[in-house]
């Protein structure tokens, strides 16, 4: 293995990229795909390739959906608790392999791994177990008619074959968010990860086998959109698909589901979220607060709180905490002995980041901190210093638009009315937050803002036990807590004739 960081890495993590995972994982086997093709994922931190990659076209996807559709009535008629005891017995193998797992994420996804250790792997297995403990708690309810002599219930039933298309800044957590509800309500899944982070996934794959699910539950195909995930997407005999990702993708899908079988489709997308410093706030507390909501992940985060509301008479201390916080927030590859910000996912992402750094210079925002690229060691990566824009122009595509890059957006405001005209002017809805010791102000404004998602004095926490998911064009549905059952599942009303 050629060009890694300079890390003492565990054995396992080597030998899988020395294995080069050139298969698709269907039916618990490993295949070579059916189109020959293979692909690179790279290192975001020098752009080296850490491996190929099989790439799943129509027909690959076809034999994974037979898979699981031959697997799906035994799965689904397994006693629930069973299904439970499986799903905690994978997230305990998880656990086991965590630090192999977070040096993969480190590796394809460029994170510091820090961040994988101490955040995406815990929270994969707490939400994996959280949903694992739901497969056996999966109620009905009987239904008072109006008729006499009739006994009705009902049932939630699973949907089938789901598939699962995810993206790359959270890969693991995303395919367990999606895994997690799926097998534990007695769907079987096609899981198809980023193509700039499948390393995780085809992991996963293995370590599930070896929990003991049944061939074909679980299959994992790697490939880009084209063709991969718009095969699974217009696929006649996928009865959901749950996809997170861009609002454009996120709208092909539906369209394709509209063309198919009207597959059932639920859409996490991105956001452009509001976070609002009240001048009557802890303000370094919120000072720190905003930069996290907006930097973690180097910015590639669908919550991230990219616009950021400072009432006026705070506006300059904000502004010159913030600046100088972020002067002291270390860019650096992921293993890095200290890094707070490690590069954007791919060449296209820096591209696109930047283009809208230009742009926005261009257009009269005045740059603060941060705009360039680094140099030195870092020049083959994807690296981007984190940036702070002031702007009092709200049309801006820099503040319209979902950059997913470390870019903040930071504007003065006068009043509660005005606040709240601002916020909820761009079309998405995720998430938001705000910053106050004022209770009426705080929920004045979380149950006026249009999101999916308000944190009050806090940012950022998702937790498997509270729904998440977005208002308007940032999509539908509800992952996590008890609705995330409910989009894996169907209703069955039973009329029994008890005469
Ligand atoms: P994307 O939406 O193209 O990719 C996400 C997933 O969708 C990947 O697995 C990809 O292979 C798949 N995909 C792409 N085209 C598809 C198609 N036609 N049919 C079915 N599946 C398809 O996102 P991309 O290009 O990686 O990033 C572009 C922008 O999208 C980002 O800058 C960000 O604004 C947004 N995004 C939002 C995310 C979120 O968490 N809400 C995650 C990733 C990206
Ligand atoms: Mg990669």
């Amino acid at each position: 293995m050629t060009n890694l960081p300079d890390y003492s890495f565990q054995p396992a993590t080597l030998k899988f990229l020395e294995d080069s995972p050139k298969k698709l994982f269907i039916n618990n086997e490993w295949v070579a795909p059916q189109s020959g093709e293979t692909f690179a994922t790279r290192n975001p931190a020098n752009a080296a390739v850490l491996a190929e990659v099989a790439l799943a076209n129509a027909a690959d996807v076809d034999a994974a959906v037979a898979a699981a559709q031959a697997a799906f009535p035994a799965w689904a008629g397994m006693i629930a608790g069973e299904r439970g005891a499986l799903l905690f017995k994978l997230a305990d193998l998880i656990d086991q392999h965590a630090d192999v797992l977070a040096e993969l994420e480190t590796l394809d996804n460029g994170k510091p791994i820090r961040v994988a250790r101490r955040g995406d792997l815990p929270y994969v297995t707490k939400h994996l177990r959280y949903q694992a403990g739901w497969a056996d708690k999966i109620e009905g309810s009987t239904v008072p008619v109006t008729f006499p002599n009739q006994f009705v219930y009902t049932r939630r039933e699973p949907l089938g074959v789901v598939g699962a298309i995810i993206p790359w800044n959270f890969p693991l957590l995303m395919a367990i968010w999606k895994l997690g509800p799926a097998l534990a309500a007695g769907n079987t899944l096609i899981l198809k990860p980023a193509e700039q982070t499948p390393l995780t996934a085809l992991y996963l794959a293995e370590l599930a086998r070896e929990a003991g699910f049944p061939p074909g539950v679980l299959n994992v195909l790697t490939g880009p959109g084209l063709p991969t995930g718009a095969a699974m997407a217009e696929h006649a005999h996928i009865a959901k698909l749950a996809f997170t990702g861009s609002t454009s993708v996120g709208a092909r899908i539906m369209e394709a589901a509209a063309k198919s079988n009207l597959k059932r489709v639920s859409l996490e997308l991105g956001g452009k979220s509001p976070n609002v410093i009240f001048a009557d706030s802890d303000i370094p507390a919120a000072i720190r607060g905003a930069q996290w909501a907006v930097f973690s992940t180097a910015g590639q985060e669908c919550v991230a709180g990219t616009r950021l509301f400072v009432e006026r008479g705070v506006y300059d201390q904000v502004l010159e905490g913030l600046t100088a916080n972020v002067g002291k927030m270390v860019v650096d590859h992921g293993f890095a002995e200290k890094v707070h910000v490690g590069p954007l996912i791919s060449a296209e992402q820096l591209e696109r980041v930047a283009g809208y750094i230009d742009e926005g210079k261009k257009a009269g925002a005045e740059i603060l901190a941060g705009g360039e690229r680094l140099g030195d060691g870092l020049k083959d990566g994807y690296f981007l210093k984190p940036t702070v824009f002031s702007y009092s122009d709200d049309s801006l595509r820099l503040v319209q638009e979902e950059i997913f890059g470390p870019v903040a957006a930071v504007t003065a405001f006068d009043d509660e009315d005005e606040l709240i005209a601002r916020a909820n002017a761009t079309q998405y809805g995720l998430a938001a937050g705000v910053w106050t010791r004022d209770i009426g102000k705080a929920h004045r404004y979380a149950h006026a803002v249009q999101a999916g998602t308000v944190w009050i004095n806090g940012y950022g926490m998702i937790d498997p036990a509270a729904p998440f998911g977005g208002y308007k064009m940032s999509g539908f549905g509800r992952e996590m807590g008890k609705e995330a059952i409910d989009l894996y599942t169907q209703v069955k009303t039973v009329w029994v004739n008890t005469q």
